[in-house]
C-alpha cells in the first residue's frame, strides 16, 4: 500500500516536473495593440513577463532618452503601455516568474542585463560564424526565429 502510494507520488512529481520544464520555453508576447505598435517599430516588442514593474516604470518613465535614441509617447499611451507592462510583469504574479526569481536586487532596464538572461546565454558566443560580425545581444529574432510568438527554443543549439 505505501509502496503503491509512493509510486503515485513520484508518477505525480515526474509529470508535473515534465509539464513544468514543457512551460518554460513559452513567454506570452505582447498582446496589447498599442504595446505593440509603439515597441515594435525598432525592435521585436520584448515581452512583459521579462522584467519585472520596477523596471518597466523606469524604462517608460524616459523614453525621451531611450538607448540613446528618443522613443517618447504622449502622455495618455505612456500610461496605458506602462500599465499593461506593468500589470503583466516578471513579478506580477505573487510567485514571479523565472525572470524575477533569483534576482536579489538592482534591477536593469535591460532585459540581457537579467541574471536569469545571463544565465541562459553565458555559453553562446555573440558572433556570426559566416561573417565574422558581432550579433546584437538585444538582437533576440537574429537567434530566436519564433521569438514573436513566444517560443524562445533554439533548434540547433
Ligand atoms: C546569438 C544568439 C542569441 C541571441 C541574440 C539571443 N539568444 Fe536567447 N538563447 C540563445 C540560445 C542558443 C539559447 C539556448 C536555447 C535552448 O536551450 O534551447 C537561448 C536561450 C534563451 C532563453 C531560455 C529558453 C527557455 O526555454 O527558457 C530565453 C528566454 C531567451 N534565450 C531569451 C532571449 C531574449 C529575450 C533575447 C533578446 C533580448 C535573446 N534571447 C537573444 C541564443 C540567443
Ligand atoms: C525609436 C526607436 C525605439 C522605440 C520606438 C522603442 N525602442 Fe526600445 N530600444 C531602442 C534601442 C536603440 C535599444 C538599444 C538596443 C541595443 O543597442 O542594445 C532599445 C532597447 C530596449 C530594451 C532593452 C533590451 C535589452 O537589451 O535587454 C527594452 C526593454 C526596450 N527597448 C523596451 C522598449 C519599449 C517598452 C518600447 C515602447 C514604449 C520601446 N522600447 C520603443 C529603440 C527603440
Amino acid at each position: 500500500m505505501l509502496a503503491r502510494l509512493f509510486l503515485l507520488a513520484m508518477m505525480g512529481f515526474l509529470f508535473l516536473s515534465a509539464s513544468m520544464r514543457a512551460r518554460d520555453e513559452r513567454i506570452s508576447p505582447v498582446n496589447h495593440a498599442l504595446t505593440k505598435e509603439e515597441c515594435s517599430a525598432c525592435h521585436f516588442a520584448f515581452p512583459a513577463a521579462m522584467l519585472p514593474s520596477a523596471s518597466w516604470t523606469r524604462l517608460m518613465s524616459s523614453l525621451e532618452s531611450h538607448f540613446g535614441e528618443d522613443a517618447s509617447l504622449d502622455e495618455a499611451s505612456v500610461a496605458a503601455i506602462t500599465k499593461y507592462l506593468n500589470s503583466n510583469s516578471a513579478d506580477s504574479s505573487w510567485i514571479g516568474n523565472r525572470f524575477s526569481r533569483g534576482q536579489t536586487n538592482n534591477w536593469p532596464i535591460r532585459i540581457t542585463e537579467t541574471d536569469h538572461w545571463l544565465r541562459e546565454h553565458k555559453n553562446q558566443s555573440f558572433k556570426n560564424t559566416s561573417s565574422s560580425e558581432d550579433i546584437y545581444q538585444s538582437d533576440c529574432v537574429a537567434c530566436h526565429d519564433n521569438a514573436v510568438k513566444g517560443d524562445f527554443r533554439v533548434n540547433d543549439a
